[in-house]
């Protein structure tokens, strides 16, 4: 079984505030530091990091070439990588003393993620391959239509949500990770409902909420698990998700038990807060592994 993941890849353009802008304000930054982001390179180093091979597709423009060294470093295959006459996607992210952060996404490179590319890379891949996807390229509902006919076990991470999200046929999926506000514009109910909702109307789909500091919930029909946060002190929250997203995917597609993948990508999600940026916060299993321990021992 293969793992390929079609998503974004940006320049992270951070800006340390003392509190995020709000609405006809302006205000001065005390910092601007660049890392490499995207939802979807962040997702493909945390899978890597976790210890599971993965390859990245996706489009980047010439002055995305940060991106690329990064994913080489962090051992992910980038045969499927394509350098594309467009700019490289871009966030400009605000981070708060607390570590909350806000983003303001440029698709660039991002949205020049055509059928025909998408054809050209599924040829590769084959039916129980896992193909990992975000909201952040173009034509993600024909890419999930294409994948679900090879019946590829498609795992969606509905972020950013938008209308782009109603075009697709939740049935087609296998597993669907979402934060809280995902959940409640995907079903309509609030958190209380959320069980009971995702229970009667997708029995066979897996839901893994991540519900910030109320840790994460992994649901599929009956079967719940739970699972608490790791408490840390909070520089940056930017890829904690993404983080979270890659070592459970890693754990899934090394067949661990749902309560074991729980505890090591919330542990995994942990350390990334703890660190500034999102692809450069994301830790190794070794450094994962060893926090665990030390936990333990508390
Ligand atoms: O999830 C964090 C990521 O969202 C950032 O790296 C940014 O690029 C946006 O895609």
């Amino acid at each position: 079984m293969k793992i390929l993941n079609f998503g974004s890849l940006n320049i992270d353009n951070v800006y340390s505030v003392g509190h995020i802008v709000t609405p006809g304000e302006t205000a001065a930054s005390l910092k601007l530091e660049q890392f490499e982001g995207g939802k979807g390179l962040n997702q493909s180093v945390a899978i890597s990091r976790a210890g599971c091979k993965v390859y990245h597709a996706g489009c980047i423009g010439s002055d995305g070439q940060s991106l690329k060294t990064l994913l080489e470093k962090s051992g992910v295959d980038l045969k499927y990588l394509k350098t594309v006459d467009e700019k490289t996607g871009h966030a400009i992210i605000q981070v708060e003393q607390s570590g909350e952060n806000c983003i303001l996404l440029f698709a660039g490179a991002n949205h020049l993620v055509s059928t025909d590319f998408i054809d050209t890379v599924l040829n590769d891949f084959e039916k129980g391959d896992l193909l990992v996807l975000q909201n952040e390229i173009s034509n993600l509902p024909y890419l999930v239509n294409k994948a679900y006919e090879k019946g590829m076990k498609i795992i969606l991470n509905p972020s950013p949500y938008n209308e782009v999200i109603g075009q697709i046929d939740l049935n087609k999926l296998y597993c669907l990770i979402l934060n809280e506000v995902e959940a409640e514009c995907i079903s309509g109910v609030k958190q209380d409902g959320f069980n009971n909702w995702a229970a009667d109307n997708y029995p066979n789909l897996v839901f893994m909420l991540t519900l910030g500091k109320k840790g994460c919930r992994y649901i599929k029909g009956s079967t719940v698990f739970e699972q608490g946060i790791f408490k840390v002190d909070t520089v940056d929250t930017t890829g904690a998700g993404d983080t979270f997203t890659g070592y459970f995917v890693a754990g899934l597609a090394n067949g661990y038990d749902v309560p074991d993948i729980l505890r090591v990508a919330s542990a995994a999600s942990a350390l990334a807060v703890s660190k500034k940026g999102a692809a450069p916060s994301i830790p190794t299993a070794d450094k994962v592994k060893d926090f665990l321990k030390i936990f333990q021992i508390k």
